[in-house]
């Protein structure tokens, strides 16, 4: 991906993964539009960083997506990036009769169903631009599933899925696609407390490696920091091997 001139939408830009990129993003002269449901937040990032845009965007509502997508596309003719960010990510237990159905349902919608969508509306502008882009962001557990989070962990399987049919099928288009694929980052993703878990990756520490990755690996499709990779390779290392890992991990949770 090349780096500048691009004019940028981020999902769920008003933390996290998504404000710490659309941050790096405009430091290196881009024109960022963040989107998200807080628009407090919203405010206070474009006040913090002059030239940033903002939207107001509930991406589970699913039907207003498209005229969202319009709406932008008019205000910002030269949109050539969509970087789908905007994720959750809840605690299910399958197993003791307790109702996950909103939880269930959230999720999917958010994590799956609304970058498809999103992405729809959006790819016959991206198309006709001379050079752009399309990012998911699915996670080092669409690779090693953590069960305490099933429907999570399979909307990025899911997503993982997608976006290589995507990139296949746009392969003779201008329209390259991309996966960031995130470890256990210090975000508040899971609450207050993951944003100062020592056991995940400091979030300045992860922008700094994913732009030198952008940097210095413009053709690679999969966006890998080094503290992914054991769960992305975890099943090329044979089923023995990944078993061990997936106890491993899922032990530790109880
Ligand atoms: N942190 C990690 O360990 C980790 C690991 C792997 C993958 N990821 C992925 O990275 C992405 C960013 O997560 P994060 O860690 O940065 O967590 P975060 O700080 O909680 O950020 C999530 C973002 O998604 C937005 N969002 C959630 N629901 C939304 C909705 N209905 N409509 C619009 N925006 C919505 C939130 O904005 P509003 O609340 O303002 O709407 C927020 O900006 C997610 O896709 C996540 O699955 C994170």
């Amino acid at each position: 991906m090349q780096t500048t001139g691009n004019t940028i939408l981020i999902t769920g830009g008003t933390s996290g993964i998504g404000r710490a990129l659309a941050e790096a993003f405009r430091k290196l002269g881009n024109h960022v539009i963040v989107a998200g449901r807080r628009k407090a937040l919203l405010d206070e990032i474009t006040a913090a960083n002059p030239g940033m845009q903002s939207a107001v965007l509930d991406v589970q509502n699913l039907p207003s997506l498209r005229a969202f997508a319009a709406s932008i596309v008019h205000q910002y003719p030269k949109l050539n990036v969509l970087i789908n960010n905007a994720g959750i990510m809840k605690s299910e237990n399958l197993g003791d009769g307790s109702d996950n159905s909103g939880a269930i349902d959230a999720t999917v919608t958010t994590n799956l169903l609304a970058p498809l969508h999103l992405t729809a509306a959006l790819l016959p502008h991206l198309k006709k631009q001379p050079r752009s882009v399309v990012m998911t962001v699915s996670s080092g557990l669409a690779f090693m599933p953590m069960a305490v989070t099933p429907t999570y962990c399979a909307t990025k399987a899911a997503i993982h899925s997608w976006t290589q049919s995507l990139r296949y099928q746009l392969r003779d288009t201008s329209v390259e696609v991309l996966e960031l694929v995130p470890p256990y980052v210090q975000t508040e993703l899971q609450g207050s407390r993951q944003a100062s878990d020592p056991r995940a990756m400091p979030l300045h520490d992860f922008i700094d490696e994913v732009m030198n990755i952008f940097k210095t690996e413009p053709n690679a499709k999969e966006i890998l920091v080094q503290r992914v990779h054991a769960m992305r390779f975890a099943a090329e290392k044979g089923q023995p091997a990944f078993d061990e890992f997936f106890k491993t991990l899922n032990d530790r949770m109880h």
